[in-house]
């Protein structure tokens, strides 16, 4: 890794963490005591989050789509640093929740498993050790097993195994769903799983980072045969382009899969894919949803990428003791920026963590909003930040 040198004037004083958390803490429990059991949807809307609409099925505020196991990790981090058993029990209803989700198979066609599962009931099991949250994880899992996509040997990230249009497409966040999958296999002692992960990351090692180390978003294998046919986007500017959270998923996925196992070309993957985001961040340290556009642009930043990207350094500072410095270095510049500019305390009348995220520009949803997965990922980094070594629910 050819970290970029922290630079003077990024090594400016950084908020008092635990006083930031414990801010952050006390407005999601205002939002937890106004949603109760209802999911909030995916993103705000002019800064203030609703209930998930009613859709296909589902009533307003149901368990439903990829997000809504960042809410439930959001409730297990502020247990976690509060001990306030009022979080404990918001989040053990929605493990309750996600253990009928999945054994019902209500809107289980996504690699996001991991997303939902891990920080819902993995989460569970690492802090209360709940034996049905360790089975509701491992049916996620056995799920997710299911989407592999042979002689590829990749997990299709979207929708029924049978369309043709999705049939053997990954996507670049996948690398955050593979922690599923050694968990599983640590907690049933059956290695395939951790076997199905590591050969689906290293497909996206080999194949979804280019050799600038910027990334696709999306990438695709011959269902057939498994050659690799090539990149596309979904959510970003161009298939040409380096869709800003898309690089910063693969940052900390990649930093995972090193974590698990121990593979230390993914450990290279991380590196590469962190010195170009960081190479092509814009002086406040937040980066634009797009990483081809920089100060000047007037395009929108995406928040929620800075918060994955310091959780990122901060995992691969865990790993990376000869570079820790520098990484935590630059963790700390892109978390204090967060929190000075784009947190809930700059927007006393939003009910967000992290305000002026992008969720799909091209599509023109949460443009300029804050989402689920940023507040997550905004206290995990906070968390991280006032905890050296501690290493979340992953
Ligand atoms: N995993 C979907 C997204 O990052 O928007």
């Amino acid at each position: 890794m050819a970290l970029t040198v922290t630079s003077p004037d990024l090594r400016q004083s950084v908020p008092d963490w635990p006083v930031s958390i414990d801010q952050a803490v006390s407005q999601l429990r205002r939002q937890d005591e106004a949603f109760g059991a209802a999911f909030p949807d995916d993103t705000t809307v002019e800064g203030l989050y609703r209930p998930r609409p009613a859709c296909a099925g589902f009533a307003a505020g149901a368990n439903r789509g990829w997000t809504t196991g960042f809410r439930t990790g959001l409730r297990w981090l502020a247990y976690d640093w509060s001990g306030d058993d009022f979080f404990r029990q918001g989040a053990e209803a929605d493990v309750v929740d996600f253990t009928r989700r999945v054994e019902a198979g209500l809107d289980t066609d996504t690699h996001d498993l991991g997303f939902l599962y891990t920080l819902s009931c993995v989460a569970a099991a690492r802090l209360t050790g709940d034996p049905a949250a360790i089975a509701a994880g491992l049916a996620a899992a056995d799920r997710l097993m299911g989407r592999i996509c042979q002689p590829a040997g990749v997990v299709q990230a979207w929708g029924d195994l049978t369309d043709p249009a999705q049939r053997g497409r990954t996507i670049i966040d996948s690398l955050m769903n593979m922690p599923l999958l050694y968990w599983a296999s640590q907690a049933s002692g059956r290695p395939d799983y951790a076997a199905a992960a590591h050969r689906h990351a290293s497909q996206l090692r080999d194949h979804i980072v280019r050799p600038d180390g910027s990334t696709f978003h999306t990438f695709y294998w011959d269902p057939t045969d498994g050659r690799p046919l090539g990149g596309a986007t979904a959510q970003g500017h161009a298939d040409d382009s380096c869709w800003a959270r898309g690089q910063a998923w693969g940052v900390l996925g990649f930093a995972l899969n090193f974590r698990y196992s121990r593979d230390d070309s993914f450990l290279v993957a991380a590196g590469r894919c962190l010195d170009y985001f960081l190479a092509h961040l814009p002086g406040d340290q937040v980066p634009y949803w797009d990483l081809v556009f920089g100060d000047g642009s007037s395009q929108p930043r995406d928040s929620s990428a800075a918060a994955i990207a310091a959780c990122g350094l901060r995992e691969l500072s865990s790993h990376q003791l000869d570079q820790a410095a520098g990484l935590i270095g630059r963790a700390d510049a892109i978390t204090s920026s967060l929190v000075t500019g784009y947190s809930h305390r700059t927007a006393p009348r939003s009910n967000a963590l992290l305000l002026h995220g992008v969720y799909d520009l091209p599509k023109s949803v949460g443009v300029d909003e804050a989402s689920l997965w940023g507040d997550y990922f905004y206290l995990e980094a906070l968390l991280r930040a006032a905890r050296p070594g501690w290493l979340g629910y992953w």
